[in-house]
């Protein structure tokens, strides 16, 4: 394996299998790091070996349990500081808390800005991200952020099975979504059309109207994540109560909490893709459940382009070229 001395990539304890891909691609080997746990549940990161000086990629997704991955992260990039690593870069494929953006009604926080401080304040000097919930959420770093997007990697995957798809019209699941939606129905050389979604509680939403036509066509939804599962269960039922052919969705970030396994297996969507941001295709339940109804892509290369990019000091705005962009 070459030797790339200057260049560093860590692993949170969440995020292994994604991490390795990353350094097989890019040819080095993994970190030497640890993360233990007290009995108490505090948590050491211990890194054994030599980074002073060197670019430290810490790969971890902040994705359930949320709090303890973030700890993980925070301490990570403390430890990896007080080690005399030149930059600590925090490689955060999922970020969660993405959603708590904004201020929905009086005397509720923005969580997350304050996790974007939170991780600036740790010491970090840069952020690769992919597919954060809003654009928008860069400028809650005061660091850099690189942000990458699944889509290019969807798009190949969708183009290679066009024809099978046959009668295709991309649907927002909601209005969020729509600019993403419709580059990749004219990349897709599919139809268009958008749910207006109203958002209950965390775990219902209510879908109130279609603009556009699916009927007797294959529908293909686009998100950024399924979480709980409950826009895209209930996105599928209301497309197929309107004659659509059959349903398939696609989305960067299988947080998958809940029941939302259950709720894919019995719903009329024929097929999940999601990229290995979080690392589901191997979690045995996800197996259990979806079987060969999940499949996930792979973001490792993606990244590791990224990180040799940045490491280099080179462009990463060119693995941006054929993007859907981000929700807005
Ligand atoms: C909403 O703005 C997001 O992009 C997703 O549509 C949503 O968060 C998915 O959540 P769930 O799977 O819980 O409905």
């Amino acid at each position: 394996m070459a030797k790339i001395d200057t260049l560093k990539v860590f692993s949170g304890i969440r995020s292994t299998s994604l991490a390795k891909g990353i350094c097989k691609h890019i040819g080095v080997e993994l970190g030497l790091a640890e993360t233990l746990l007290f009995p108490d549940s505090e948590v050491l990161v211990k890194v054994n070996e030599d980074v002073r000086g060197r670019d430290c990629f810490v790969v971890l997704s902040t994705c359930p349990p949320v709090n303890d991955n973030l700890m993980e992260l925070l301490i990570y990039i403390d430890c990896l500081k007080r080690a005399s690593a030149g930059q600590v870069i925090a490689v955060i494929p999922y970020f969660g808390y993405a959603r708590q953006d904004r201020k929905n009604e009086g005397r509720t926080p923005i969580t997350a800005k304050m996790i974007a401080n939170l991780i600036t304040a740790a010491g970090c000097d840069r952020v690769l991200a992919i597919d954060l919930h809003a654009a928008q959420l860069q400028g809650f770093f005061d660091i850099p952020v690189d942000h990458l997007s699944a889509s290019t990697i969807f798009l190949e995957h969708f183009e290679s099975r066009r024809e099978e798809l046959g009668d295709l019209c991309v649907v927002s699941p909601d209005v969020g979504n729509v600019k993403v939606a419709e580059k990749i129905a004219d990349l897709l050389n599919a139809d268009l059309a958008i749910i207006n979604k109203r958002r209950i509680s965390g775990s219902e939403v209510k879908q109130r109207n279609l603009i556009g036509d699916v009927s007797g066509k294959t529908v293909l939804f686009f998100d950024d994540m399924i979480s709980t599962a409950s826009t895209v269960v209930t996105a599928a039922e209301f497309v197929m109560e309107r004659g659509a052919k059959r349903v398939l969705t696609a989305a960067t970030h299988p947080v998958l909490c809940g029941s939302a396994c259950e709720k894919l297996a019995k719903s009329p969507i024929e097929q999940i893709i999601c990229a290995n941001t979080i690392d589901r295709g191997s979690d045995l339940d996800v197996q259990a459940k979806l079987g060969d109804k999940y499949l996930e892509l792979n973001v490792d290369n993606l990244l590791g382009d990224a990180i040799l990019r940045i490491h280099n000091k080179r462009s990463v705005s060119e693995l941006l070229r054929r993007t859907a962009g981000t929700k807005r």
